[in-house]
């Protein structure tokens, strides 16, 4: 609890007085500073990191230690890979990454809308290229980078929609995608309706709390049609366990999360998965097997 009341009252007001951009590196690079001595390090791993089999599950054969990941925007600079993981997060999508080098949009291009616990941006592809990555994260994570490739023989391909699309042109195309072989289907990426905003900034994709209904809606539709055949995961708008719960009742087999980071800090994937937990005991549910989905048995 403490680390959560520090990034609260302390960290997150700070960072807040620097463009959410800056906010980003500069809340990577501390955490990753912190956790490169030994003693902190191990610390806020053993403080963060939530662990029970309850959690466990396989998807697209790898391993996923619980349902909460890290989703694409956090990490576009594909360097604070460290960092997701002592965050607790089960898997992080870096990037996106480009086969070649990419600057991006010009600053500024994340805009934060505090009260609404959201952010806009149009950040473009900015990014070193595959090469350049692929090289560091060879030379960060051998062995894990081998072992994952050796796991998978044919790359599990997924495909992400927007939620802006028509409601039955979204699930049209994902019924077409996964007879195409798509391994699964990620439920949704930002949103350019500006309505969702008190004070929109004049450019840039929604994320956060105010996406939350338009990303339910997707994985509602295409859950109905396409529950059971690949996985679905889902994004936009998750903060807390209760909505990690829903969504899972609703479908999905994990989520991913970008805007509830800087907002709630470090420890959000720890606390949601404790409160996805103690849910799942109240409702005396046994395995996150038993919970995906679980609103479509009804
Ligand atoms: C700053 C920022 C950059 C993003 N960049 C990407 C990207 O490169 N590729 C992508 O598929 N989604 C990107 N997203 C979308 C997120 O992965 C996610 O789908 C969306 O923000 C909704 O989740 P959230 O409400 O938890 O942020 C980005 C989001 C943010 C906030």
């Amino acid at each position: 609890m403490a680390f959560a009341k520090f990034y609260k009252q302390v960290a997150r007001p700070v960072l807040f007085q620097l463009s959410p951009e800056d906010a980003h590196t500069v809340g990577f690079h501390s955490l990753e500073a912190v956790a490169r001595i030994p003693i902190y390090g191990k610390l806020i791993e053993n403080n963060l990191r939530v662990e029970s089999r309850r959690l466990e599950q396989r998807l697209f054969t790898l391993p996923f230690k619980t349902p909460v990941c890290l989703g694409p925007g956090w990490d576009k600079p594909s360097k604070f890979i460290h960092a997701a993981e002592m965050m607790g997060a089960a898997a992080a999508e870096i990037g996106a990454i480009t086969p070649l080098p990419q600057g991006g949009n010009p600053r500024p291009r994340e805009f934060r809308h505090v009260d609404e616990e959201a952010l806009q941006n149009w950040m473009g592809f900015n990014n070193e290229g595959a090469a350049e990555i692929s090289k560091r994260m060879q030379k960060a994570y051998p062995a894990r980078v081998v072992a994952s490739l050796r796991q998978v023989t044919n790359k599990p391909i997924l495909l992400k929609l927007s939620p802006d699309m028509e409601i039955d042109k979204m699930v049209e195309l994902c019924k077409e995608a996964v007879s195409a072989g798509v391994n699964g289907i990620i439920l949704t990426n930002t949103s350019i309706d500006k309505k969702l905003l008190m004070r929109p900034s004049e450019k840039g994709g929604i994320s956060g709390r105010p996406l939350k209904g338009k990303s339910r809606e997707a994985l509602t539709a295409v859950a109905a049609e396409l529950f059971g055949r690949v996985p679905i995961i889902s994004s936009g708008g998750i903060a807390d366990g209760v909505e990690q719960y829903d969504r899972l009742a609703l479908g999905a087999s994990a989520t991913q999360i970008v805007t509830a980071v800087p907002f709630v800090g470090p420890t959000v994937f720890r606390d949601i998965n404790l409160e996805l937990l103690r849910i799942m005991e109240r409702g005396g549910i046994e395995r996150i097997s038993d919970l995906v989905g679980s609103a479509l048995r009804r």
